[in-house]
């Protein structure tokens, strides 16, 4: 698969102990939203703590081109002057996503309700991926999609001239469809309702609450109702961006294969909707601990101690945790490598259509490192072999996923033999100080010639 740039070889070779302190990036899912809110607001957004990676500043772009003032700062500070709900205009070219799923579904989800039109696209990656989940709940707001087969980008939304309020009830478990449906309900009269069965990222519900707009959720039988009150004012807000739980993973995991490691991860947030992995690993006997557990902004946060844990065992994942850990399951199932005995996971369709298939991914790279890997549509199983058995020693196949290429750099660290990835590129969409983190804590990842 093409990416945008030269491909970037990587080895990860078995280490010593990691040990130190790990401060991972800003959360990608709150540094979106807040640019985009940030726009769509009246005044001056101050952002500190920005992720600095590709997928956020393709949507800095982005909002730029519909007429935001986004001005960086340095170091993660940020401004973001807002045209208002209702005040973006015609971009003059193609809007570039990126590998970017929630930049382009959330944006064009805020744009949909105004009478503009605009062409989206992105990579390889993001081409391949399913837009009709969006583009259906937006046509419902009286909004026009012309996409390629599938519905695939590039894309061309007509806004809807006069928006219709709309009851959508998610047919997928997805943050970035019920996203894209709230922020077009923003500049629809009268309510707009989201309905999920299960629990998804809340992020945008409380950023919504948060900038000042009228929005209301409530648990029953039939699922999370989510009603907005459209056409509000949003205000300009203060915001700090927490680190993000999903790049936590990595180093966490790391320290609970690599032997000796003892890890401290400071400032993670914990919601409930995003926590998923770190109860997951606790219950295969991963020695993680949450340090100084407080609240933040309504948010309950802690640091997380991760240490070697020579006894791990295989577990079934619970399938109603997995929206809580959804961008997890690659890291996690190098965990299970190593454990004693099965891990399964149940109720995983959608990892099929992330920026890789990423059942497909990890289990040719998991086997062709001598794992036994089990795997159905929406399900799979790594047969764990137990820490010393782990052969490595296999090139794998990044497939333009950042996540696919991260985790098998953390299973080099404790393989027999290294591991390699064709292309270590896609790191930077989410997670740009990846190598000098990991070398810091001691971690043996090298850019090959
Ligand atoms: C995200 C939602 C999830 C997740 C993605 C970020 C978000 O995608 O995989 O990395 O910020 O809303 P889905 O909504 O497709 O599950």
């Amino acid at each position: 698969m093409s990416g945008h740039g030269t491909p970037i070889p990587m080895i990860s070779r078995k280490c010593g102990p990691l040990n130190g302190v790990a401060n991972v990036p800003g959360d990608k899912s709150i540094s979106h939203r807040s640019l985009i809110l940030g726009a769509l607001s009246v005044g001056k957004t101050e952002i500190t703590g920005l992720l600095l990676g590709e997928d956020v500043l393709d949507t800095a772009k982005a909002m730029r081109a519909f007429g935001a003032t986004v001005v960086d700062h340095g170091e993660g500070n940020w401004s973001v002057e807002g045209v208002g709900v209702g005040g973006f205009k015609e971009p003059e070219n193609v809007i570039d996503c990126g590998n970017s799923g929630t930049g382009v579904r959330l944006i064009m989800g805020c744009m949909a309700t105004s009478p503009i039109t605009a062409t989206f696209t992105g990579d390889a990656s993001l081409n391949s991926r399913p837009m009709g989940r969006v583009t259906d709940p937006l046509m419902l707001f009286g909004a026009k999609s012309y996409g390629r087969q599938g519905g695939r980008l590039p894309l061309t939304i007509v806004g809807a001239e006069n928006p219709v309020p709309v009851t959508y009830k998610t047919p997928v478990p997805s943050a970035q469809v019920k996203s894209a449906v709230l922020l077009a309900g923003l500049n629809a009269p009268g309510k707009t309702v989201v309905i999920e069965q299960e629990a998804t990222r809340d992020h945008t519900e409380r950023m919504l609450q948060g900038f000042g707009a009228e929005l209301t959720v409530e648990e029953t039988d039939e699922g999370r109702v989510i009603t907005l009150t459209g056409q509000p004012e949003l205000k300009a807000q203060t915001i700090i961006v927490p680190r993000d739980p999903s790049s936590a993973a990595f180093p966490v995991c790391a320290a609970i294969i690599t032997e000796g490691s003892d890890v401290l991860v400071p400032n993670i947030g914990l919601n409930d909707t995003r926590a998923g992995l770190f109860t997951t690993l606790r219950e295969m006997g991963a020695d993680l601990e949450y340090e100084n557990l407080r609240e933040e902004g309504g948010e309950p946060v802690a640091d997380l101690r991760a240490k070697y844990s020579p006894n791990l065992k295989g577990i079934e994942v619970p399938p109603a945790r997995a929206a809580s850990m959804i961008d997890e399951y690659p890291v996690l199932s190098v965990v299970a490598a190593f454990a004693a005995g099965d891990t399964v996971m149940k109720g995983v369709k959608e990892l099929r259509v992330k920026e890789s298939d990423r059942i497909d991914a990890m289990a040719k790279g998991l086997r062709a490192a001598g794992v036994t890997v089990d795997e159905g549509d929406d399900w799979w199983i790594v047969k764990g072999q137990g820490f010393g058995n782990v052969k490595g020693g296999a090139t794998v196949e990044s497939r333009l996923d950042h996540r696919i290429a991260m985790s098998f750099m953390v299973m080099g660290m404790a393989t027999n033999e290294p591991m390699r990835v064709d292309d270590g590129s896609p790191i930077a969409t989410s997670f740009p100080i990846f190598e000098p983190l990991m070398a810091e804590l001691g971690a043996a990842i090298t850019r090959e010639a």
